[in-house]
């Protein structure tokens, strides 16, 4: 799979990490920066991720930042993304089924890279269901985000 990452200073060494880990998996990581731990701003990365994903160049995209938070909410102002952040692998592959989440976020200061390489291949193996139930609910999002 095309996967996006990007991160801002809090989340460089973890994006260094899952990187090297999604490498290993056989995925092609688009790495959008940040390349190195000086501090920068999580709206550029999620920006940059966004634009891979819309350009589709990328199917799916890992934010990480210190919580997930600023970056996830930076995301999802982006027309198409899905963000959230997982801290857990249930949310994250459940994301991806029900709620055809394609970003995941991830908080460098909260879990831990062996964790954060769990959580990442639930989300990275998941496919959204399509059930019907769920094409709906996601047609509702759409509107909303087409209505602004
Ligand atoms: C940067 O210090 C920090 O605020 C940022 O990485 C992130 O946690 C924001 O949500």
């Amino acid at each position: 799979m095309r996967i996006a990452i990007g991160a801002d200073h809090g989340g460089f060494e973890l994006k260094e990490e899952l990187t090297a880990f999604l490498k290993k998996q056989g995925h092609t990581v688009l790495d959008v920066g940040a390349y190195n731990d000086r501090p920068s701003d999580y709206p550029d990365f999620a920006l940059a991720v966004a634009g891979k994903i819309g350009e589709n160049e990328a199917v799916r995209g890992i934010l990480v930042c210190g919580s997930g938070v600023g970056a996830c909410i930076a995301a999802n102002k982006i027309p198409g993304i899905r963000a959230s952040v997982s801290h857990d692998t249930f949310s994250a592959h459940q994301g991806v089924e029900d709620d055809a989440m394609n970003v995941l976020c991830l908080g460098a200061r909260i879990i831990g890279p062996r964790l954060a390489e769990e959580v990442v291949a639930a989300f990275i193996n998941a496919r959204f269901s399509k059930a019907q139930r769920h094409r709906k609910r996601l047609r509702k999002v759409q509107d909303i985000e087409d209505s602004y």
